[in-house]
């Protein structure tokens, strides 16, 4: 929400007093104590000291725009939701891109996945889609999950990363290895935010009215092209300007270079789910383009850059579960689990009337059971805050659910073993990477110059862990970082004798 300051505004306190003169503070005398009745100072260094929100657990540094999606293609035939129901029919939207591990501080060039999130203001309420670059990811448990992002982030003794700590999880399990072959590819370091794809990643489901159902993954391909650094390249970048990715995004929409993506959705019947050689619900799988192709319906492009970065991108709230009518979640076990963290984290990080900031605000929402709170600011006046005969509410009949898959069995611990299945992918990955000269080359590159700083014991049991991708890869990453290890005692050594 823009607030504009035509004239020039008087400056007051913030209880709305004018102050005529705010960087003169009151004290006794010439050089005497202050006085705790200088409400002006006092106001403003209280505020200051709480200018500060928590950053987001993962994904804290990001940048962001507004824009519009438009339905290019025909998808009647697998869902009636609104937003996608008619030919050229368009919905205002939000995006914040952002790398994972890193602080709110850190370099957007690092090798990380980026985030790639959706806000669609639509008519029947806000709709989210919390994708990333890549079409799978690390795990498949969420157990998992903040394990293996405190092995990402920093070691609790030293406060650095910590290669031994990163490689160390991820050759533990190993299901991680198909998202590892997309991190450590070129891919991992793209060259900006407008030059990469966007994944859902898990299976959702589009539904229509009549209970029938397909299960669906989202793909965002950029019109910019894919575009990278290399590891060296994205080095020198998160010294030289750590910004790269926001300014870029900044600077291409003030020019009116707005950036768009093609947006295509891949599908499959239950039937086909049943018969489909991995389960559709595990995270770390793709569905091949060959048998299950790309279908065209829409477009994003980005026109508008925010007016207040904290008012409009940090405080933005996305959730998997912020969903419209016609698109449902799949079982997918991780993505069962952020539906609950996305609006938890919410509360903690922005309050739990976070709905009603301006940005995550939706077009129109009805909801008097959710009342009072910190920051309420909308509080449905004498409406009753129950379920009254005396001023009824009116409640839309929604598609049912019943129609769609049963679940039946035992509740029991959840085990998604790692089992050669698992490497198949992977090795699909490295022998798409062999179609473009150089790219092989680079991975080996990448994790080598990374993994020759973990622990001997680590490093080979990360070989292993490649070696089962490709033998030629498993080879070749130890040939190469054992020569890493051996140059970087080499350097250390000079380094000593110099001293
Ligand atoms: P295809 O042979 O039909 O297509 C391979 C896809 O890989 C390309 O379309 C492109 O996806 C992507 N790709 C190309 N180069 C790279 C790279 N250096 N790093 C990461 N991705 C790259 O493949 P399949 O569908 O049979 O899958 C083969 C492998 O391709 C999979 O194991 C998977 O890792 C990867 N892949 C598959 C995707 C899918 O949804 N099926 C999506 C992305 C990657 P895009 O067009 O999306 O850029
Ligand atoms: C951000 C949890 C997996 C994409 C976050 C945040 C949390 C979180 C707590 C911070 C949100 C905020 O403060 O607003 C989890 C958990 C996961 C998981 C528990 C698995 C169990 C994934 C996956 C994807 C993803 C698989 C992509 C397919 C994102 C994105 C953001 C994010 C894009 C940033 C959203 C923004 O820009 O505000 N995640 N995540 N996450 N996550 Fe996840």
């Amino acid at each position: 929400m823009v607030k504009e300051y035509k004239d020039s505004p008087v400056y007051t306190t913030s209880n709305g007093c004018p102050v005529m003169n705010p960087l003169e503070s009151q004290r006794v005398g010439e050089n005497g104590p202050l006085l705790l009745q200088d409400f002006h100072l006092i106001d403003l260094l209280a505020h200051f000291d709480r200018e500060r929100i928590p950053e987001r657990v993962v994904h804290a540094k990001g940048a962001g725009a507004y824009g519009e999606f438009e339905v290019t293609d025909d998808i009647s035939d697998l869902t009636d939701a609104d937003l996608f129901t008619g030919i050229g029919k368009k919905t205002k939207t939000l995006v914040r891109f952002s790398t994972v591990g890193g602080e709110k501080g850190s370099a957007d060039s690092a090798r990380d996945p980026r985030g790639f999130a959706i806000k669609f203001y639509t008519e029947e309420g806000n709709y989210d889609w919390v994708f990333n670059n890549t079409p799978i990811f690390f795990i498949r448990d969420p157990t998992k999950f903040p394990i293996f992002i405190h092995t990402q982030k920093r070691n609790p003794q030293t406060n650095l990363k910590d290669a031994t700590m990163f490689w160390d999880y991820l050759s533990n399990n190993q299901e991680a290895v198909h998202q590892l072959m997309h991190l450590f590819s070129d891919r991992g370091t793209p060259y900006s935010y407008r030059h990469m794809n966007g994944y859902s990643g898990h299976t959702y489901k589009f539904t229509k009215a009549d209970g029938s159902f397909k299960y669906v993954q989202i793909h965002l391909k950029t019109d910019q092209g894919i575009k990278t650094f290399n590891n060296e390249q994205a080095g020198e970048m998160a010294s030289s300007n750590p910004d790269h990715h926001t300014q870029d995004l900044f600077e291409a929409i003030e020019k009116g270079e707005f950036p768009t993506w093609t947006v295509y959705v891949q599908t499959m019947s239950q039937a086909e789910a049943e018969k489909f050689k991995y389960s559709i619900f595990d995270l770390t799988k793709v569905w091949p383009h060959a048998d299950f192709p790309l279908r065209r319906f829409g477009k994003l492009t980005l026109n508008k850059n925010p007016e207040n970065y904290f008012a409009e991108i940090e405080q933005a709230a996305f959730s998997p579960s912020h969903l419209v009518p016609g698109v449902q979640p799949s079982a997918d076990p991780i993505l069962q689990s952020r539906l609950f963290s996305y609006p938890d984290t919410h509360r903690y990080r922005l309050g739990v009337n976070y709905q009603q900031l301006p940005v995550n605000c939706p077009l129109r929402s009805f909801n008097p059971f959710q009342r009072d709170g910190p920051m309420q600011m909308a509080n449905y006046g004498s409406q009753p805050n129950y379920q009254s005969s005396f001023r009824p509410i009116t409640y839309k009949p929604v598609a049912s659910h019943d129609a769609h898959e049963k679940w039946v069995g035992a509740a029991i611990n959840f085990a998604f073993r790692v089992t050669d299945a698992d490497y198949e992918q992977p090795n699909g990955l490295w022998k798409v990477m062999g179609r473009t000269a150089g790219q092989q080359d680079n991975f080996v590159h990448n994790v080598s110059v990374h993994l020759c700083g973990a622990r001997q014991e680590v490093r080979e049991k990360t070989y292993g862990m490649f070696n089962k991708v490709n033998e030629e890869l498993g080879r070749r990453i130890r040939e190469e970082t054992e020569e890493n290890v051996k140059k970087d005692a080499a350097n250390s050594a000079g380094i000593a004798a110099r001293l």
